[in-house]
């Protein structure tokens, strides 16, 4: 059988056309997967045993109905597959083989300080995967998101009119930024280093801004976001929380930090953005910058897995914002528009990199 069309000229092409659509239906199983043995604790349980775990231990370990124990083994099959578990020799007497963490499963471990597990959480919860159904829907008609679209709502006004969701979402970003702290901290101290304040706009419930206050004593810290992210937040001697609108103001420091905001907004609301976060610092020559954390979308079409989690993130965008990711080409012409003169990208965060913007 073969496709009249020539591109698809032999059934061996057929097949594999086949298995390749077959094989991206079905990739949302995968995060689903993720998401399983997280709630499982299937990373917790094999970090506490502190060596591999054989398949009978871990299924006595499991909280399941042990009657679906014959799930297990099929659902670690494809977590080996995705690289967050690996089947190691052992020597127990009756199994020779045990499951063990990866370097990408050990960030999904609770108790690790750097632990991304509330940010798997979050990503993978269903109000934030249901928007996704209805993005074909979004290109037809005349509503600003998929998230309208499905819940009837603006991202930001559904979280502040959801405690779970505001919750989990805070919890999320403070993960990341714990996660990106702990790097800035070491390969990207310069950025930091000479300030004597920074206002952290949309900067959730203060973790960066806690970090940025603990390796710079003396260096200011104020947290600006939205009045129900910030509500009951104490403050401390360098440290405080500031509740409004980043588009309606911006209160002054040397510089500005804004870590995953940008990404959120389009264009034009990402040049008032900036236009504001320009008025509060000052002019170049007295140290005034602002500070991104953000992705730089390779402009080449490689089949490196990072380029495809780039391009995944910036559907996300779509999806829950009017956002996107941007290349850099398009962060210069933001830059540029919002009245800015020069800008360095520091590439030291993996998919993401450090933006320094000059007035
Ligand atoms: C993607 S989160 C990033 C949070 C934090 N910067 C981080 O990376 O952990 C975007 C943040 O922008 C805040 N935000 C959204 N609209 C805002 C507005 N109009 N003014 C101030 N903050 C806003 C949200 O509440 C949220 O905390």
């Amino acid at each position: 059988m073969a496709f009249s069309d020539e591109t698809v000229s032999d059934d061996q092409q057929l097949l594999n056309a086949r298995d390749h659509v077959c094989n991206q239906i079905f990739s949302f199983v995968n995060s689903m997967s993720l998401k399983c043995a997280m709630e499982l604790g299937i990373f917790d349980i094999i970090h506490k045993h502190g060596k591999p775990i054989t398949l009978s231990e871990l299924i006595h370990e499991l909280p399941i109905n042990k009657q679906k124990s014959h799930g297990v083994d099929r659902l670690m099959r494809l977590l080996i597959h995705s690289k967050f578990f690996v089947k190691v020799s052992i020597s127990n007497d009756d199994e020779k083989e045990g499951y063990w963490l990866t370097p990408a499963s050990r960030l999904l471990v609770k108790e690790e300080p750097l632990s991304l597990e509330p940010y798997v959480a979050a990503m993978l919860d269903p109000l934030m995967v249901y928007p996704c159904n209805h993005l074909g829907e979004w290109f037809k008609n005349d509503t600003p998101t998929a998230c309208v679209s499905a819940h009837g709502k603006p991202f930001w006004e559904l979280s502040g009119n959801n405690p779970r969701l505001n919750q989990f979402f805070n919890e999320a970003m403070a993960s990341d930024s714990r996660f990106v702290a702990s790097v800035i901290s070491r390969d990207c101290k310069h950025v930091f280093e000479g300030l004597e304040s920074v206002v952290d706009v949309g900067g959730g419930i203060g973790i960066m801004a806690k970090f940025i206050g603990d390796a710079f004593p003396g260096l200011k810290c104020i947290v600006l976001d939205l009045p129900h992210v910030v509500a009951g937040l104490e403050g401390t001697d360098n440290l405080a929380f500031v509740g409004g609108d980043m588009f309606d103001f911006v209160p002054r420091a040397n510089a500005v930090f804004l870590k995953r905001v940008l990404h959120d907004w389009n264009d034009e609301e990402c040049v008032a953005i900036l236009k504001k976060c320009k008025e509060a610092i000052p002019d170049k020559e007295n140290g005034g910058k602002v500070i991104l954390v953000e992705m730089v979308v390779v402009d080449c079409d490689d089949e490196l897995e990072t380029t495809e989690t780039q391009y995944l993130c910036d559907i996300q965008m779509m999806t829950l914002t009017t956002g996107e990711e941007r290349t850099e080409k398009q962060w210069k012409q933001l830059f540029s528009t919002a009245g800015f003169s020069s800008y360095k990208i520091t590439p030291c965060l993996g998919i993401r990199a450090v933006i320094e913007i000059f007035p």
